[in-house]
């Protein structure tokens, strides 16, 4: 298939996009590189041989998309492109509905012209805001999120649906992913984000390469195992095959489907620690501080559905994403020596 990654130089587009070009689909990537660089298009290439079309563009651009749609005859669309950070959406509100949510609006209007019916959209566990019980299957209610990136996440998976139920002809999945980690095994492709980071593994693997000091624990009292935050950790790889699968079920699907990928295994931080230093054979600093705002206290899923539907589950365990982390960490501060 002719398939148009939005976002497709990000951390999880760029990993899919190895993932759909080793199984011979023909792939183009789409992205404005707010969080990204054209770099990764290069190591795309060095990890398949081929090297995939790259336009720079933002999807609110409607001309830019349809050129670019009609160009490469686009037959589905897997839409990676959006603002992610937490943080920053409480901050700036407005940038991520315009961003996101408009962004996939005008993006969703432009394939309908064209007749492009089958979508792959990156959703987020973060859309079932507090579990009521664990693991979190499908049919857990949505709702409570604490932060405007997690409603533009619900908000997009509402909008699809109602597309689906406008036309029977779309085929559109909403995956929500767990947690992603690790990197593909080349140490080409990984997390590099600008800045200190916020998510739990780069900012460990920082630690673990002497740029940052120490890690800080969010909370020790949670009702947990040990207290702290517990997460359904998925590697990048296993997470990109999950849209490999979702394509190849495209014939079949109807309507709009939400489907977790997850492994169905929560770790603590202190666990996510634990592993790290066992992958880099140091040792990993750490002090417990307070508990972040809006952080919750556990969550995994039930990843049955993926199974059932998609005919995927995940291969890798914890070991295996913290080598593959460690690895790309490595690699990379090799090369900015
Ligand atoms: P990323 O920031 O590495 O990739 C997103 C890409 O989209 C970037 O390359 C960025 O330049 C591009 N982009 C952003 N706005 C754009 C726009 N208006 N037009 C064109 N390109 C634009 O993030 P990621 O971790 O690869 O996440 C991919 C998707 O998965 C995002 O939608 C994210 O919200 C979602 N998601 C990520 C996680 C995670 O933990 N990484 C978890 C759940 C869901
Ligand atoms: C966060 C976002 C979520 C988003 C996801 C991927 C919040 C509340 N949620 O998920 O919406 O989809 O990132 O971008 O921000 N931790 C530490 N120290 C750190 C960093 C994290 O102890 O320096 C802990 C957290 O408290 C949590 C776990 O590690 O228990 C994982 O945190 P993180 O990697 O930020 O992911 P989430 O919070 O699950």
């Amino acid at each position: 298939m002719n398939i148009l990654l939005t976002g497709g130089t990000g951390y999880i587009g760029s990993h899919t996009a190895v993932s759909l070009i080793e199984l011979g689909h023909t792939v183009v990537i789409y992205d404005n590189l707010c969080n990204s660089n054209a770099s990764v298009i290069d190591s795309i290439e060095e990890i398949t041989s081929i090297k995939p079309a790259f336009v720079i563009g933002d999807i609110r651009d409607s001309a830019l998309l349809e050129r670019t749609m009609s160009k490469y005859a686009i037959e589905a669309v897997i839409h990676f492109a959006g603002l992610k950070a937490v943080g920053e959406s409480v901050q700036k509100p407005l940038d991520y509905y315009d961003n996101n949510v408009s962004g996939t609006v005008t993006m969703l209007s432009v394939m309908k012209k064209l007749g492009i019916k089958r979508l792959i959209f990156s959703s987020s566990s973060t859309v079932y805001g507090t579990p009521q019980q664990l693991p979190l299957t499908e049919e857990h209610p949505v709702g409570g999120v604490t932060n405007p990136y997690g409603r533009t996440k619900l908000m997009i998976e509402e909008i699809l649906k109602d597309l689906a139920d406008s036309d029977p002809l779309w085929s559109i999945v909403c995956l929500r992913y767990f947690n992603p980690i690790g990197a593909h095994e080349s140490g080409l492709l990984g997390e590099n984000p600008n800045g200190i980071p916020n998510n739990l593994l780069p900012y460990v693997a920082r630690v673990a390469s002497g740029q940052l000091e120490c890690v800080n624990v969010y909370g020790n009292d949670y009702d947990t195992p040990d207290g702290t935050g517990v997460r359904d950790y998925i590697h990048v790889v296993d997470l990109a095959r999950g849209h490999a699968c979702a394509l190849k079920r495209f014939n079949e699907m109807h309507g709009c489907e939400a489907i977790n990928l997850g492994t169905g295994n929560g770790y603590s931080v202190l666990e996510i620690i634990k592993a790290f230093e066992k992958a880099c054979g140091k040792e990993i600093p750490y002090r417990i501080t307070d508990r972040r705002p809006g952080d919750i206290a556990a969550n995994w899923a039930d990843p049955t559905k993926a199974k059932k539907l998609l005919d995927w589950e995940a291969h890798y365990g914890l070991d295996e994403m913290c080598a593959s982390a460690w690895n790309f960490e490595h690699k990379l501060r090799e090369k900015s020596a």
